[in-house]
């Protein structure tokens, strides 16, 4: 621990506070299932970064399109000067996200900035104020994406005030809403739009396919489908946010499509990459086309060696065929966490998709509103014991009573394993 140490120092006089870490152990390299720090300890990484480097880490691909990029130019600003690269990544964007019907894309350089964008196109092609946001629901930390996150501590307390016309309404969540059919979950959503704002006034409906940050919330099936035809039925846009879920991390390419739902816009980040920022909202071409020229953009938006890593990661998931490995993962992951939820009454429900698994962590007794009491303290004592055996796990919820597991989905099945045992051995 010397050199992460010395490290942590330094930081410590250097490095605003606000901006935390999970481990305090520095970074020295990593690949696709591990992490190196400074001092030679190895970690097994269920991350990624926050669901970034499904590729691994320092892709061979990736690593050679960056340099290649790198040394051909670094920024010309596509505004300024435009390249084939940008072009490119939206070609993908528009071939991959759901739906035949014709598309437009445009870059950006974090999932928040794409959400800040997807709202704009929105308001702007429909004429309309509101967008409606949903409970648990986490889309950003800039001003407006504080205003659609639900959580207070820590992305909002004491940020605001924040921006106007957002509204939000529940959320199918099957454990704590009482396993609500997705009809019924949606018809109490849609019921709260109509009382809250008038569906003639929403621009947009802004949903993640399955719930990040909030707790990987998987809604009960039929929810997606019936909000979207909602949307459809009333000129709202359906904007999936599937910046966490987006590029096999589910099993497809899109978690929109295991319900067969086609959304009229699409925000991505996180995975599309390898870990360089970058960040696309495609969407309808009508919709999209509605912009006037100059109306969308940014300095760094669709960056070119973003964009070369873009490319470079697009071809590895196809070559490697990784949503076919998330899945794999999954029938790994999920037998075996339900092993552990036979053995451990605390453990409430395993749930997620393909490389996108969770387990939420409860104690004997109710809450407030009747659900299984949240256990926040066993969840970190639980992700502390892994964090010290060499597991680098995460939590999030609503609660901060998830533990979320989201390896690349190149890890090798040993590697897996190797990484469940420490989780088992954590609970006992
Ligand atoms: C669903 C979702 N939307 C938006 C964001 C914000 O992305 P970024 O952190 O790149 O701004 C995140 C990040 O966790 C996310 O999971």
């Amino acid at each position: 621990m010397a050199q992460s140490q010395d490290l942590h120092q330094r930081r410590l006089a250097a490095v605003a506070p606000g901006v935390s870490s999970i481990i305090s152990s520095y970074v020295d390299h990593a690949s696709g299932g591990t992490l190196s720090d400074v001092d030679g300890r190895e970690w097994i990484d269920f991350g990624s970064g926050i669901a970034v480097t499904s590729v691994g880490n320092a892709a061979p691909r990736v690593v050679q399109a960056v340099q290649e990029q790198v040394a051909r130019f670094t920024h010309t600003c596509f505004m300024v000067a435009p390249y084939e690269s940008y072009v490119a990544v939206c070609e993908q964007l528009n071939a991959l996200t759901p739906g035949e019907h014709a598309k437009r894309s445009a870059l950006f350089n974090s999932g928040a900035e794409a959400v800040e964008n997807a709202v704009k196109i929105a308001r702007h092609a429909t004429g309309r104020p509101a967008i409606v946001v949903f409970d648990h629901a986490y889309h950003g930390r800039t001003n407006l994406t504080m205003a659609l996150t639900a959580k207070s501590m820590p992305y909002k307390h004491r940020f605001g005030p924040f921006a106007g016309e957002i509204y939000r309404v529940p959320m199918s969540y099957p454990l704590r809403d009482g396993g609500l059919s997705g009809q019924a979950a949606a018809a109490r959503a849609l019921d709260q739009i109509e009382k809250q704002v008038g569906a003639a006034n929403v621009a947009a409906l802004l949903i993640e396919p399955i719930q990040g940050e909030g707790g990987f919330v998987v809604p009960a099936p039929g929810f997606l489908p019936a909000l979207a035809s909602w949307c459809t039925a009333n000129g709202v846009l359906f904007v999936a946010d599937e910046i966490q879920t987006g590029f096999c991390r589910t099993g497809s390419w899109f978690a929109s499509e295991h319900e067969g739902v086609v959304p009229d816009l699409v925000t991505t980040a996180k995975g599309i990459a390898g870990g360089l920022p970058l960040a696309g909202v495609t969407g309808r071409a009508e919709v999209m086309d509605a912009i006037h020229p100059g109306g969308l953009g940014g300095t760094y938006g669709g960056n070119p060696v973003a964009c070369a890593a873009a490319l470079a990661s697009i071809a590895t998931m196809r070559e490697l065929d990784l949503a076919a490995a998330a899945r794999r993962i999954e029938s790994i992951m999920v037998p075996r966490l339900r092993e552990l939820e036979d053995d451990h009454p605390e453990i409430a429900e395993v749930r997620g998709r393909g490389a996108m698994i969770a387990m939420e962590i409860v104690s004997p007794g109710r809450d407030g509103a009747g659900g299984p009491a949240p256990d926040p303290d066993r969840t970190k004592a639980v992700a502390a014991a892994c964090h010290a055996a060499g597991l680098l796990v995460l939590t999030c919820g609503t609660y901060g009573n998830v533990l979320r597991f989201l390896p690349p989905l190149v890890m090798d099945d040993a590697t897996l394993h190797k990484g469940l045992d420490i989780l088992a051995a954590a609970f006992a």
